[in-house]
């Protein structure tokens, strides 16, 4: 009887070993999993905004270039956002009495800006800025994705550091011909011979891009 009991309490015991074990490897994977997730990294984050401006009427419908609105985008560190009197241009004339653009008309009168939520937002201890990008190859749709196919403002690039560094490492395959920077829908320099020519044009080197103070000043 004895050694029966014995060994039943030890399988017993094994049993439960290997489901804490297991339960830990479950929990450590879930961990892992939300950490990396888009949820944590703020990849498909679309804000409310207080008028429900649409880049696929405007860029893919109109076809208006980027830098119509996001001025800054070739000579600053910020794209910007544009001022009231820009949406004005077209809107004192298209849909002047349209219920949506309320916000916009009321903005104008009362000269207060309209309140946009930032889609994108760095940390303060990170460098960033448009001009070096914008100026050296890199178009706006490899870090924002298909801007002329959303209704709405979405984060497509997860923005961390490995994020980041995956292309500061080998820029060559993402790089364009300045006259595609605002392209939608343009393969970059995919073939070797073509991107080490945009590498050389622009004279990017990548021992620098990877240093601390390139990002962290
Ligand atoms: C008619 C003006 C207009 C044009 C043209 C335009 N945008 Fe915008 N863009 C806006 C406005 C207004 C906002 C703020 C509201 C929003 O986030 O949707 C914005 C926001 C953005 C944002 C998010 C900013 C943030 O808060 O992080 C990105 C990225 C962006 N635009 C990229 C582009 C790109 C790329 C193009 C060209 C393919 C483009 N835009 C063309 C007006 C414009
Ligand atoms: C170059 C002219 C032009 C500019 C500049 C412009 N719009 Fe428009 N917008 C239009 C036209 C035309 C339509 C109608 C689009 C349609 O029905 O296809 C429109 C439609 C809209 C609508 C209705 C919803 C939609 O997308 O169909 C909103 C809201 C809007 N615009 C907001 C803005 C804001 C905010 C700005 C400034 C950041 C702006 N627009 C700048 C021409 C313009
Ligand atoms: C190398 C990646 C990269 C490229 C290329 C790029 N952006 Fe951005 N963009 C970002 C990041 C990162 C942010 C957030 C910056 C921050 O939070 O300080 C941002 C923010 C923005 C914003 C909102 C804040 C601001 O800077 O005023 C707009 C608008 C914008 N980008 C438009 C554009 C347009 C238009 C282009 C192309 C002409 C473009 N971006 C090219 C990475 C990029
Ligand atoms: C798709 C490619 C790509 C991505 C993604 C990218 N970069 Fe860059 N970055 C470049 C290229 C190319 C240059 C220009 C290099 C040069 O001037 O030689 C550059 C230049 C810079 C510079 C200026 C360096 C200098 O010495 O003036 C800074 C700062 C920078 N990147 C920060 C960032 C940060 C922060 C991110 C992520 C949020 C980022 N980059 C994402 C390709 C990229
Ligand atoms: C190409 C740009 C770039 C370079 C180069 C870079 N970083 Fe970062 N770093 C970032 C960005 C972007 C973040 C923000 C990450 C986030 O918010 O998830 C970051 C975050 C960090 C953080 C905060 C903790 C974390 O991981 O989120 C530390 C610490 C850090 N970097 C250290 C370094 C060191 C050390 C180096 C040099 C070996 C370096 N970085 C090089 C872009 C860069």
């Amino acid at each position: 009887m004895a050694p029966l009991f014995r060994r039943r309490a030890n399988s017993l015991a094994v049993v439960i070993l290997v489901g804490i074990l297991a339960l830990l490897v479950a929990i450590s994977v879930f961990a892992y999993v939300v950490y990396r997730s888009p949820y944590q990294t703020d990849v498909g984050y679309a804000p409310e905004q207080p008028v429900p401006f649409s880049h696929q009427h405007h860029v893919g419908g109109l076809g208006l270039d980027c830098r119509y609105c996001h001025s800054g985008v070739e000579t600053s560190d910020f794209a910007g956002i544009p001022p009231t009197l820009t949406c004005m241009t077209c809107h004192s004339q298209e849909w002047t009495n349209a219920e949506m653009l309320a916000p916009v008309r009321q903005s104008l009168t009362t000269e207060t800006p309209l309140s946009w939520t930032r889609v994108h937002d760095l940390a303060d201890y990170v460098y960033f800025s448009h001009r070096a990008h914008v100026n050296n190859g890199v178009g706006c749709e490899s870090c924002h994705g298909r801007v002329d196919k959303m209704p709405m403002t979405v984060q497509k690039a997860p923005l961390t550091m490995k994020w980041c560094l995956s292309c500061h490492r080998n820029p060559a395959p993402n790089l364009r011909p300045l006259d595609e920077i605002t392209s939608m829908g343009y393969s970059p320099a995919t073939d070797g011979a073509s991107g080490q020519m945009l590498m050389q044009r622009y004279r990017i080197h990548p021992d620098t891009l990877k240093e601390c103070a390139t990002c962290h000043r």
